[in-house]
């Protein structure tokens, strides 16, 4: 009966004493501390806890409860009383619990919060105690739960920890998805993500984390998979601070993460680490655009919004960690990046120029999507494929196809006689095969960069509209050319004329077009080289001009003097017909002139597409003389 009575004393005092934590006035100490206020002072084990806090998941979207566990690893442990709370990862209690085995548990509210800690409601022995638990509406950021779990009156063990779980916006499906469900609970959703959490290679640490509790954006395409990235930036959030981590490939001179609205240069808030005589800094800079000119400068930026937690040159690559607050107002513009969405923009180059850095020729890419930074993903640079085509089929198109056409229909009328191509004259079926394809090619390069752009461009450049000028032209002269009378027929000779007009219009329209390409922010091209290039051709293409009509002249003359002699001689019909049949004079020369051109464009071509394939490329310095 004694026993019985000391048990029941013992059960009262341990409700009463053991963390002690009431609504009404809970001592902050246990609030705060975690421990028990246990009559004479019994210390905490020191020993590895026998529990352990299970999470559902270490990333949880804002709106979702989070189901952990308390339990033991050790079948028929029990425990018979405990405190657990969320905390910040400055130690404030944080969220509240919205589920709990009430004839176990029950909440007390700390600090300001309610229904923030969960004790237990009796000393029963509990084997497990499944909880689940929300965040505070727009908190973003990393929590631990902490807590105190006593195995008896005198066996407790203080500050058991959960592993630490990221709050963010939304839990998002990213690219390229592995599914993991995780135990033990059974989760209420399936938390997919293509994280890398095992780093089997762990010379490199950086990829680490990637996509699990750090967003990840590098170059080239797919290198946070194969841990090979020349530039890499990696954002995670830390409650109200963003730490942005970049890395550079070891010849650049600074590298930079943007934040744009949209995937383009211009009016985007900049994070720069620079390497300043093998000492990192940390700046803030802007994006302007301006007569066509890109730049990027600290002017008038304050320096105070970033401050730079590491910054190092790892084997002569720049490594930095960058914080920035969530909310910053720069140049009247206001970054939430909890709220709302941005592009990444990646920048590296290997120059620096007095109050700011210098041209991105290491690496310039946009994040594919605008991605809310408060969400965990991969991201994969934007693709610049469709743009390229545009480039490639539009050089193919007006500098490769119609130079050639248009040269073969103007000056080899009469050469080639007596062969034949599915009927037609040789010159006649090449110029309308060529020309056919610079219809299709730069038709299908049209409709590429507007599905690339979904829409008008917004480059401050006469590009898109000469070019659509170019192309209204081009399909008046296939129209044109479709709808030829007959040699005979009284239209012909407006034909020939509207014909000869509408083509060279539409020629000269596409090389102007291409040239004002060449300072476009968006073709990363060599502008100065390109211009040259361009000015190349041209004059090329106005060299040959005069070289084949000034021979065209001089073959008609002695046609003429050959008419003269035939009426001269009356020659019979037969022999008459044969030389017609011949080529007109001074068809050796032009046919070689023609080849040599021909190696001219397909030199000029192959060199403008290597020079879209490896773009981008800085300037290249060069002088003629
Ligand atoms: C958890 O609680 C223990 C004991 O009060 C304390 O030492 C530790 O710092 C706490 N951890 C966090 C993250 O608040
Ligand atoms: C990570 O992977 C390596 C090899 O693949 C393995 O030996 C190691 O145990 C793994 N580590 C963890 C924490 O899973
Ligand atoms: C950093 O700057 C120092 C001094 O200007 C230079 O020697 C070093 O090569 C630079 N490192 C890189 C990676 O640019």
């Amino acid at each position: 009966m004694s026993m019985l009575l000391a048990h029941q004393i013992f059960i009262i005092f341990l409700q009463i004493q053991l963390f002690n934590c009431l609504p009404q006035g809970a001592p902050v100490s246990t609030c705060d501390s975690l421990m028990p206020i246990h009559g004479g002072g019994i210390p905490a084990l020191r020993t590895s806890p026998l529990f352990q806090i299970v999470l559902q998941s270490d990333v949880i979207g804002q709106t979702q409860p989070l189901l952990i566990e308390i339990n033991s690893g050790i079948a028929d442990l029990a425990m018979k009383g405990f405190i657990i709370q969320a905390r910040t990862l400055n130690g404030q209690q944080i969220g509240s619990f919205t589920s709990y085995p009430d004839e176990f548990a029950k909440t007390i509210d700390c600090g300001n919060g309610i229904a923030n800690t969960v004790t237990h409601a009796n000393t029963k022995p509990k084997r497990s105690i499944g909880l689940a638990w929300k965040a505070p509406d727009n908190f973003i950021g990393d929590i631990i739960f902490n807590s105190t779990i006593a195995q008896d009156y005198d066996k407790f063990w203080v500050g058991v920890m959960s592993s630490p779980v990221r709050v963010v916006r939304e839990i998002q499906t990213v690219q390229n998805t592995i599914s993991t469900t995780r135990s033990p609970l059974q989760p209420t959703y399936i938390f997919t993500n293509s994280g890398i959490k095992n780093n089997s290679e762990p010379q490199d640490e950086i990829y680490r984390d990637c996509g699990f509790s750090k967003t990840c954006f590098g170059v080239p395409n797919d290198c946070i998979k194969t841990k090979s990235c020349s530039s890499f930036i990696a954002v995670k959030v830390e409650g109200d601070k963003y730490v942005f981590e970049m890395r550079s490939q070891s010849k650049a001179a600074y590298i930079a993460t943007g934040l744009s609205t949209d995937d383009k240069m211009g009016d985007d808030s900049v994070v720069e680490c620079v390497n300043e005589s093998g000492s990192i800094k940390a700046y803030t800079s802007w994006t302007t655009v301006g007569g066509g000119k890109f730049d990027s400068s600290r002017n008038g930026i304050a320096q105070n919004i970033v401050n730079l937690r590491e910054g190092k040159l790892e084997n002569g690559m720049i490594y930095c960690q960058v914080e920035r607050p969530r909310l910053t107002t720069i140049n009247s513009q206001v970054f939430d990046l909890s709220k709302n969405e941005y592009y990444l923009l990646i920048a590296s180059g290997s120059e620096l120029k007095p109050f700011g850095v210098g041209y991105h020729d290491i690496t310039r890419a946009a994040s594919s999507s605008a991605l809310n930074l408060a969400e965990v993903s991969l991201i994969a640079a934007k693709s610049k494929i469709l743009l390229q085509v545009h480039m490639y089929l539009m050089a193919l198109a007006w500098i490769g196809t119609t130079s050639i056409g248009i040269i073969l229909a103007r000056y080899f009328k009469t050469t080639w006689k007596g062969s034949s191509m599915c009927g037609k004259d040789l010159w006649f079926a090449w110029h309308q095969l060529l020309m056919t394809l610079t219809l299709v090619l730069s038709t299908a390069a049209f409709i590429i960069i507007f599905v690339e752009l979904r829409g008008w461009s917004t480059a401050n450049n006469p590009h898109a509209i000469l070019g659509t000028i170019t192309m209204c032209l081009c399909f008046i002269q296939a129209f044109i050319g479709f709808t030829r009378p007959s040699p005979g027929s009284r239209n012909r000779k407006l034909f020939n004329w509207v014909h000869w007009f509408c083509g060279n219009a539409a020629h000269i329209f596409a090389i102007v077009t291409i040239f004002a390409s060449a300072t476009l922010e968006k073709a990363e091209l060599p502008s100065n080289l390109v211009d040259l290039l361009l000015v190349i051709y041209v004059a090329i293409h106005v060299i040959i001009h005069i070289l084949l009509s000034l021979f065209g002249c001089m073959s008609e003359r002695k046609e003429a003097q050959k008419v003269t002699s035939f009426q001269m001689t009356e020659m019979n019909q037969s022999r008459m017909l044969a030389t017609m049949k011949q080529d007109s004079p001074y068809s050796a020369f032009r046919k070689t002139i023609l080849g040599i051109y021909i190696l001219v464009i397909i030199a000029v071509v192959a060199t403008l597409l290597t020079l879209i394939t490896i773009a981008p490329t800085k300037d290249i310095e060069f002088s003629l003389v």
